[in-house]
This record gives structure tokens, C-alpha cells and sequence, in this order.
């Protein structure tokens, strides 16, 4: 299937880490009619509202990467919002997708619906074969509400809409702060300081030799263009980088980007979480899909990324909007700092609010 440059492509979750890389990829690939919409003008967890905007927007292709997403101590402690945000947002695009006829739909689910027990690297298979970790469960189920959801739709409208499991992501936009970051821009945040304190050394808890697979956010953005011209079900597919680090080589990549001189002590201090965890992504190379950046290139470019913007954008990361027209059409206020990081501004095309 080939999807026109011309037909609208609705990103949701235009802002975030995830949706933000879907935009450049489309921008990229040539499309120009790419819909957005700010969730300050369009609430996802609103139905009427939600209708109201498809109604008005007719997109024919989704991109469902909106959600309420955070940290393990903001996924422990907010269970019922993590639960009732997402299924709100899942359950809404997704009707209102059935409703208007939209011709695909690819929703983004991630790693954590699988359960804690699960076979390293997690196949698809193993959905739904155990409990889940409690500290995300509000989170996990409504990820599997959605992703079932997907798959009901299919079998009981036809409709096209799929779902894809991303692995650990990073890049530009990811979230860099202290309280809250994945282990990626933490260990960013980490040298980065060290070089700025002159201070040559930093420890770092566990022994380094648990293994993770990592993936640079502008690859998962390709693969989900890939999907949603090669993917039809049934079930979800894992989007993967087949490659898996040890703490210990990452940490020795990040210092290499970012402060060479710099020694790491390892705290041996049991603090390791699941020694392995990572995601079989067969299926998907099965389908025709590469990696492109390997993480030390992949690093780099976040490095850079994060040197490139001001403390107060990085703590504002989700104002990085992917343009600028919504400002013009809806009226919204963008930042300057902002506005040097749009990309290719011009050639999108986005939608205002409903007034
Ligand atoms: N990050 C990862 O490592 C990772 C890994 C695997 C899977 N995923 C999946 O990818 C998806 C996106 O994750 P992400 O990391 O890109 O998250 P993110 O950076 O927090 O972005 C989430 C986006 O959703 C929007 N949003 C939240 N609530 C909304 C609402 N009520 N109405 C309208 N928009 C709303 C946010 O808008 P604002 O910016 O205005 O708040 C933001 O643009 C999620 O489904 C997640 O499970 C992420």
C-alpha cells in the first residue's frame, strides 16, 4: 500500500518524543498535509470534541502516539489517571478513526504490556501470558485496551488499524529531567554536568551488566511509516533494534560522546533491575526493515541535540512543536527558542481549534 503525499495524516501526540520523530519522517517523506492539533485546543480524552475535530479534519491516516506517559515513580503513584487518560485517548481516536472512515490507523503501544516473566527478547507471543508489573499496571492495561482494541476493530469492522511495541527510545526531545529520565539522557545529564565541574570521575549504581536494547527515536519514526504501508495484522508487531547493550557499553558510549576524560565507578551495590530485557523485533526485519543509526551515532546526535537547546526548552521539551503554522492558525504563543528548533515549518500544514 502506498499512501499519497497528499492525503492528511493525523499525528496525535505531535509534541511528544514519539509523535514529534513521526512528523519529521512524514516531512521527510514527502508529505505536505500533515494535521496537528494542540492539546490545549483538542483534549483527547474528550469524545464530542474528538468527533467534533474529525469531522471537520477528515484525516485518512493516524498516527496514535498521544498518551499520558511518564517515569516509574509518576506510573506508581498516578495509576488511576495513567488508566483512565489512555483508554479516554485510545478509545476516542480510535472510534472516532472507525466512525469517519479513516483508511489506516497505527497505534503505539509499548514494552511494558508484556509481563514481568516474560522470554528474553520478549516475542509477540507473549501478550497477555502473565501478570503485569505492578508499579505500571494502570498504564499497561490500558496500552492492551488499546492494542486489543485495534485488533477488534479489525476483526469486527474491517477496519485497517494496527499496533506497534516500541522498545526503549531516546533522542532529540526526550526528557532530560534529573527526577524523572530514562537511563539515556540520565547518563547525558550526568557527564555533561561532571565536564562542567571539572570533576573527572562519577559512579554509577549496579554493576553495569544488565542488557537493554535501545532505539533512536527517528528510527522508530521510519519503521512506523514502514508499518503503515507493510503492516496489516493480525495482532501487534515489536519495533526493535536487535541490539543489545550492557549498562557498561552504554555508559562507556555516552562518556565517549560526551566527556572522554571522565572514569566510571560501578557502585556494586546490587541495584541491577531485570538483568535482560529487550525486544525480539524478527518479525519486523522479516518484513524488510533495517536500523539505521547505531547508538553511538545515535548518542551523538541527542548530544548534540541537548547542547544545541537551552535548559528551559529541554525542561519545556513538548513545546517542541514540529511548526509553526498551528501558532498562526490557532493563535498559540511560541517561544523563540522554540521557533529555532521548528523543522521544515513551512511545508507543514496544520489546523487550528474549532472556533
Ligand atoms: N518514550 C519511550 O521510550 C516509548 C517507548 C515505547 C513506547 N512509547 C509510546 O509512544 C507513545 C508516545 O510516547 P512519548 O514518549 O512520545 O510521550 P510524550 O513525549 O509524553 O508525548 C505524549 C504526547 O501526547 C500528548 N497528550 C497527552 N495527553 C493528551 C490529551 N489528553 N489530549 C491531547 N494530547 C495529549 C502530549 O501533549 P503535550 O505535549 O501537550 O502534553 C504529547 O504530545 C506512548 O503511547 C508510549 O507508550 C514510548
Amino acid at each position: 500500500m502506498t499512501v499519497d503525499a497528499d492525503a492528511p495524516v493525523y499525528v496525535a501526540g505531535h509534541q511528544g518524543l514519539v509523535g514529534s520523530a513521526i512528523c519529521r519522517a512524514l516531512l521527510r517523506a514527502g508529505h505536505n498535509n500533515v494535521l496537528v492539533e494542540d492539546r490545549r485546543r483538542l483534549d483527547l480524552r474528550r469524545q464530542d470534541d474528538v468527533d467534533q475535530w474529525f469531522t471537520q479534519h477528515q484525516p485518512k491516516y493516524v498516527y496514535l502516539a498521544a498518551g499520558t506517559v511518564g517515569g516509574i515513580k509518576a506510573n506508581a503513584t498516578r495509576q488511576a489517571e495513567f488508566l483512565y487518560d489512555n483508554m479516554m485517548i485510545h478509545a476516542n481516536v480510535i472510534e472516532a478513526s472507525r466512525i469517519h472512515g479513516v483508511e489506516k490507523l497505527l497505534y503505539l503501544g509499548s514494552a511494558c504490556v508484556y509481563p514481568r516473566q516474560s522470554p528474553q527478547p520478549i516475542p509477540e507471543q507473549a501478550l497477555l501470558t502473565g501478570p503485569l508489573e505492578p508499579t505500571n499496571e494502570g498504564y499497561s492495561l490500558a496500552k492492551i485496551a488499546g492494542m486489543r482494541l485495534c485488533d477488534f476493530y479489525r476483526q469486527q469492522y474491517g477496519c485497517r488499524f494496527v499496533a506497534a511495541m516500541p522498545t526503549n527510545l531516546y533522542g532529540p526531545g526526550d526528557n532530560f529531567d534529573p527526577e524523572s529520565s530514562h537511563v539515556i539522557p540520565a547518563l547525558i545529564r550526568r557527564f555533561h554536568q561532571a565536564k562542567l565541574d571539572g570533576s573527572n570521575r562519577i559512579e554509577l549504581w549496579g554493576s553495569g551488566s544488565s542488557t537493554r536494547d535501545f532505539m533512536y527515536v527517528d528510527d522508530l519514526a521510519d519503521a512506523c511509516l514502514f508499518l503503515m504501508q507493510r503492516f496489516e495484522g493480525p495482532g501487534h508487531i515489536n519495533i526493535g533494534s536487535g541490539v543489545e547493550h550492557s549498562i557498561a557499553e552504554l555508559a562507556g558510549l555516552v562518556r565517549d560522546v560526551v566527556y572522554p576524560d571522565c572514569q566510571i565507578d560501578f557502585s556494586h551495590d546490587g541495584l541491577d533491575g531485570m538483568p535482560r530485557r529487550a525486544i525480539d523485533a524478527s518479525q519486523l526485519t522479516q518484513l524488510g526493515w533495517q536500523v539505521a543509526t547505531d547508538l553511538a551515532d545515535g548518542l551523538k546526535q541527542t548530544y548534540d541535540w541537548y547542547l544545541g537547546v537551552d535548559e528551559d526548552v529541554r525542561r519545556r521539551r513538548k513545546r517542541l512543536a514540529v511548526n509553526l503554522d498551528a501558532a498562526a492558525n490557532t493563535g498559540m504563543e511560541i517561544a523563540p527558542t522554540d521557533v529555532d528548533l521548528v523543522e521544515n515549518r513551512s511545508t507543514v500544514m496544520s489546523v487550528g481549534g474549532r472556533d
